[in-house]
């Protein structure tokens, strides 16, 4: 079976089951400048989940392409890829808990409709209660009947876990805790298939002092399909309210189900990877069988995926926001090919990877004959500029063998090398440096770029110019008016900017008035002819929200964030994580109007604001 087929099946399971079939989104988020890119099925779905109406109706079945960039140091390992499509269903205020739960077992263990796991193999995890909501005992009690009609004891603490919110809740920030106001989020319920205690993964991993259960990230137990139960609000005084209408997010990764059906906890033997790895070591003359070339094999073939669908999704290479993303994932694949071969020469050759990935996901996702030429210019251009300065740069290296952190850093700046790879060529140079300085200033730059890819998450706006950055301004000017005159149940939900207007998405149950429109630009023209200085700031994420930050749009945000204050330390107007740009004061900008607003459904309106 491959993901091709497991793709099929699961859409045609579900869309027996009344689900109407949505196209995947695209890895860009549309209209949304305030994420880089899509990392959960559930992202394009917000709008439904938070009450409009999806005109396909109340069931829905999707396989989501889905990048998360924030995971790009963990691949090498035998489970991680920043690449992944996401099966999803989803029903709006329509079925529940124990239909979900049945549906998703049923999937797993049937022979002729699904995959025909061996249900011995799964486990599933449970919520165990906390922030005033009680502990999920529907969900164990609809598994254990699951389990008994197919002869498998499933006792608490054997084959059923229960574990805290920051495993078993699910909202786009997390915890509850971390859920901002008018935040959906709910306890859920995850299944994982068990590689077996015979490959002694348990014992050959970092955890082996601890006990194996389902969580404990050994490698012997893979997550394969979260059900999220999506029927909490949170309120304005911190604590949850019950949803009127409840939602199933249901999100399960396609590449792992194959891994299970394979039944090889390595997923790259699977059908969509392992031709790649192959392709690679034809091209290197080096064995995958060889556990010194995994991780770089595995890099090389996880990012030449995502690059091929980030490049048809229309990113292309350069120094800001998903053009950043791309061109250091393919360079980073390019020093991995470098440190296989010690060849410049044949770095080029990454581009006949992404001809193999458009074959094997094309008609569905690529159109070979229109894709190849754009996926050739765009990788091999980027690579080769590249590799001249990598050849440069390895030479200057060799030259200067006792290089200081300064030296490193000037390598960044003159070739384009991030440290990370300065780090690993010396180490692999056998090259005795000046750890401590090094260290430093690696550690410096580490955080910066931490913030700024925190700050792309954010900030990922395409286009810098003056009027777009003012108006990006003018979008946190606008959510703290709102919050001032409507109240702090606002939350933004999106935003999108051009050169001409500002359209802004909130929570807020009903029109605003146009007394409230008017106390709004009221509020935010003060702001603007009180002339008060725009500041940034690098700060632990924790220290952020513990000011009052505001941090929305649920994506995991790094340790240290970048977050900008409009006003003074003790007169301040805004505060959000956000990576920018912005200006240095609003008097830079021109007065605003608010030209029209709408509804987006239940809870959900949108305003338009222009400068006049
Ligand atoms: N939204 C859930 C997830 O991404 C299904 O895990």
């Amino acid at each position: 079976m491959t993901i091709n087929d497991i793709r099929s099946k699961f859409l045609s399971f579900m869309e027996k089951r009344g689900h109407a079939l949505i196209p995947s989104a695209s890895l860009v988020p549309e209209g949304d400048a305030t994420t880089l890119f899509t990392s959960a099925g559930m992202q394009p779905m917000m709008p439904y989940l938070l009450g409009q109406k999806h005109p396909l109706g109340t069931r829905l079945v999707d396989s989501q392409k889905c990048f998360r960039s924030g995971d790009i140091d963990e691949i090498g390992d035998n489970r991680h890829t920043t690449f992944f499509e996401m099966l999803g269903n989803w029903s709006l205020g329509d079925y529940s808990k124990d239909k979900q739960l049945e549906w998703f077992f049923t999937f797993l263990i049937s022979k002729n409709e699904g995959l025909g796991l061996d249900p011995k193999k799964l486990f599933v995890t449970v919520f165990e209660g906390g922030s005033g909501v009680s502990k999920d005992v529907e969900a164990i009690s609809i598994w254990q009947d699951l389990f008994k009609r197919v002869g498998v004891s499933a006792k608490e603490g054997e084959r059923i876990f229960a574990y805290p919110a920051n495993k078993n809740w699910w909202s786009r920030s997390g915890p509850p805790e971390n859920m901002p106001a008018g935040e959906p989020g709910g306890p859920d319920s995850e299944v994982f298939f068990d590689f077996g205690e015979d490959l002694k993964l348990h014992e050959k991993s970092i955890f082996k002092k601890e006990k194996c259960h389902p969580n404990c990230d050994c490698g012997r137990f893979m997550e394969i399909g979260n059900s999220v139960f999506m029927q909490y609000l949170k309120k304005e005084d911190g604590t949850l309210e019950e949803l009127p209408r409840k939602n199933i997010d249901f999100g399960g990764g396609l590449t792992r189900l194959e891994a299970a059906v394979n039944s090889d906890p390595d997923m790259f033997k699977i059908s969509s990877l392992y031709p790649l790895i192959q392709e690679i070591e034809t091209i290197s003359g080096k064995s995958y069988s060889d556990a010194e070339n995994q991780p770089l094999m595995r890099v090389i073939a996880d990012h030449l995926t995502a690059a091929t669908f980030l490049i048809k999704d229309g990113v292309f290479p350069t120094n800001k926001a998903q053009g950043y993303v791309l061109r250091r994932i393919l360079r980073r694949a390019a020093v991995k090919l470098y440190f296989l071969t010690a060849n410049f020469e044949i770095l080029e050759r990454l581009s006949e990877l992404s001809f193999k990935v458009a074959e094997f996901y094309s008609p569905l996702y690529f159109d070979i004959k229109k894709d190849t030429p754009v996926l050739h210019e765009t990788i091999k251009t980027e690579i080769k500029r590249f590799s001249a300065s990598l050849d440069k740069g390895i030479k200057e290296l060799q030259k200067n063998p006792k290089i200081d952190g300064k030296a490193a850093f000037d390598l960044y700046q003159n070739y384009g090398f991030p440290l990370e790879i300065t780090a690993e060529i010396l180490s692999r140079m056998n090259i005795k440096i000046d750890t401590k300085q090094f260290e430093a200033e690696f550690e410096k730059h580490k955080q910066l770029s931490r913030s700024a890819s925190a700050g792309m998450f954010t900030g990922g706006l395409a286009d810098h110019s003056k009027t777009v950055t003012a108006y990006h301004t003018a979008t946190h000017l606008l959510h703290a008016a709102l919050r001032q005159i409507l109240g702090t149940h606002v939350s933004q939900k999106g935003s999108n900017i051009t050169s001409e207007r500002l359209r802004f998405d909130f929570s807020h149950p009903e029109k605003l008035t146009d007394n409230e429109l008017q106390l709004t630009e009221e509020l935010i023209n003060k702001a603007i002819s009180d002339k008060l200085p725009v500041t940034q700031e690098e700060m632990k994420k924790d220290d952020a929200i513990a000011q009052g930050a505001m941090a929305f749009f649920g994506q995991k945000y790094p340790d240290i964030v970048s977050v900008y204050t409009i006003g003074t330390k003790e007169n301040t107007f805004s505060k959000e994580i956000c990576g920018g740009p912005h200006v240095t004061n609003t008097q830079e900008l021109a007065k605003i109007k608010i030209v029209k607003q709408e509804s987006l459904g239940a809870g959900t309106r949108r305003l338009y604001l222009q400068f006049v």
